[in-house]
């Protein structure tokens, strides 16, 4: 089975970031199936319409080609006031111009969110559920993942997860979305062998 290239985008731009952390733990749980690589979004200049083509800021390009080379799409979503953050809001908003010119367009994902709160995110997790309709982003639907009561003492810098639950739902999540990169891929391959 070939090993798809993912963009880990992670819509927090903090050193010590939870949402930093569980993707490392999906990316070592799926390491033998995907090749997980994370994507700066810090340094993207806030869109502007104006300076869509050749006024577009130079990170601009570098952030598509990076999405364009990968297969698919995991989000980290930290929600700020019942919100996707500032910072991943812009990084959807460069990726998916100039119009016609999206780079998540058909990429399979996955989303997921934490909080140390009880409500773990919802909120942003679906309102990137919402921007995806629109991309035409096809994100896996189960399992959810809404991780509530996070810290670092459940998550280490590296990704280790000392919470046992934690760890076997954050497993699970993630070779669910290897098989859905994977359902993904072969259905397109189909498709191609045999177009309509
Ligand atoms: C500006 C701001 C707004 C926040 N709003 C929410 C919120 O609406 N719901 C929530 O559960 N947590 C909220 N939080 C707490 C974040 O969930 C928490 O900081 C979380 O650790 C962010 O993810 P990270 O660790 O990956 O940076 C907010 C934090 C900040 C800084």
């Amino acid at each position: 089975m070939t090993k798809h290239r993912i963009a880990f985008l992670n819509g927090s731009l903090r050193k010590d970031s939870l949402h930093k952390r569980l993707g490392l733990a999906i990316t070592a749980a799926t390491a033998g199936r995907l090749d997980i690589v994370a994507i700066e979004i810090g340094d993207l200049p806030l869109y502007n319409q104006d300076k869509d083509g050749d006024a577009a800021p130079p990170q601009y390009a570098a952030f598509r080609e990076a999405i364009g080379g990968c297969d698919g799409l995991l989000f980290g979503s930290p929600e700020y006031n019942r919100g996707i953050t500032g910072a991943l809001k812009n990084a959807i908003d460069v990726g998916s111009r100039p119009y016609g010119k999206s780079v998540y367009s058909k990429k399979p994902a996955a989303v997921f969110s934490g909080s140390p709160g009880l409500t773990g995110g919802f909120g942003s997790n679906h309102a990137l559920r919402q921007a995806c309709v629109f991309l035409d982003v096809p994100v896996m639907q189960q399992p959810e993942a809404y991780w509530g009561m996070l810290s670092d003492q459940k998550i280490a810098a590296d990704g280790t997860i000392s919470d046992e639950m934690l760890g076997k739902f954050v497993a699970g999540f993630a070779h669910a979305f290897a098989d859905w990169v994977d359902l993904i891929a072969a259905g397109r391959a189909k498709l191609a062998e045999n177009p309509a």
